[in-house]
């Protein structure tokens, strides 16, 4: 079995011996993301995309599968000559989900703690108590119930907070009020203190935060963006904390990454930047997954994470 790795020689995760020691009757090759296209390179069975790798598929017409190696697929389905027939698959969880869950709660409960608002008080040497808040009496939603989603629900949910959840599908997520679809996505914002977005780019998604969805939280509300940049209305969300509407956010993920030195949020006080470190992808879990999954395909069995392509995801 041959499989090919596209991965920059720069790149600092050993992936090619990763790969090499959980596939040990393969042959696991590296290949230069924008290497020359060679003409009659040997066929491989599985590709890697680790890095936007243009050429390898003017060579690879026809492998079994293409992996990434992120749980995002939006920059894999931009790949020039990417095959038609062939599932790609992405990384699902795999060490992604507890990190996750541990931003959320790290956001959200700074958000009903007040942190940020003592923190503006700390400027002003104001001494000022606040009424505290039960999580009980705090609506918080999940956009997004895939398998990160619901793990965050679930946590947010034993923090005793009234946890909403909303997916294009009808999910269940035991003490979490789950919406789904168009139809009830205005139930599920609504009176939202604290909203948490974990869903992905696609096509459906883009721009779905926008001003006249931010303006049917709470008043006063926190928004997370830990999913995508793309979802969220940069533009909006100022114009909306701004106003006073919304209280602060709390963002990992933006439009353009990294995140431009002029963009205001670096420069808001109530806005909590980070450089996209929510769920970094854990090599070694990556390749075990991915392993797997070329192990059970080898198999004929059937495998989680083949993206969607018409959806985007
Ligand atoms: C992280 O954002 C990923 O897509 O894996």
């Amino acid at each position: 079995m041959r499989v090919i790795v596209c991965l920059p020689a720069d790149d600092a995760v050993p992936w090619l011996d990763l790969f090499a020691a959980a596939l040990p009757d393969a042959r696991v090759e590296r290949r230069e993301p924008d290497a020359p296209v060679a003409a009659g390179a040997p066929r491989a069975d599985y590709v890697v995309a680790a890095c936007p790798c243009r050429t390898v598929f003017a060579e690879q017409p026809a492998p079994k599968a293409v992996f990434t190696v992120s749980a995002g697929v939006a920059h894999a389905l931009r790949l020039p000559n990417l095959p038609a027939g062939v599932p790609l698959i992405r990384v699902e969880d795999a060490g992604m989900a507890p990190q996750m869950v541990r931003y959320a709660l790290a956001a959200v409960l700074r958000a009903a703690l007040r942190l940020d608002a003592y923190a503006a008080q700390q400027r002003a040497a104001r001494w000022e108590q606040h009424a505290p808040r039960a999580p009980a009496s705090l609506a918080v939603g999940v956009l997004g119930l895939g398998v990160i989603g619901g793990e965050i629900a679930r946590a947010l949910a034993a923090q005793g907070f009234a946890v909403r959840g909303h997916a294009r599908t009808r999910k269940a997520v035991a003490g979490v009020r789950c919406c789904a679809g168009d139809a009830e996505l205005a139930a599920f914002l609504g009176g939202l203190a604290v909203l948490v977005s974990v869903v992905p780019h696609t096509p459906e998604t883009t721009g779905l935060l926008d001003r006249a969805a931010l303006s049917r939280l709470a008043d006063g509300a926190h928004v997370v963006n830990m999913g995508r940049g793309s979802v969220l209305v940069e533009d909006d969300l100022i114009a909306l904390l701004d106003s006073g509407k919304l209280s602060g956010a709390t963002l990992d993920v933006f439009r353009a990454e990294p995140l431009p030195p002029e963009h205001p949020f670096w420069r808001r006080p109530e806005i909590a930047v980070t450089p996209h470190v929510a769920g970094l992808t854990i090599p070694e879990d990556t390749v075990a997954q991915i392993a797997a999954k070329i192990g059970r395909l080898e198999r004929n069995l059937p495998v989680t994470g083949v993206v969607d392509r018409e959806r985007g995801y």
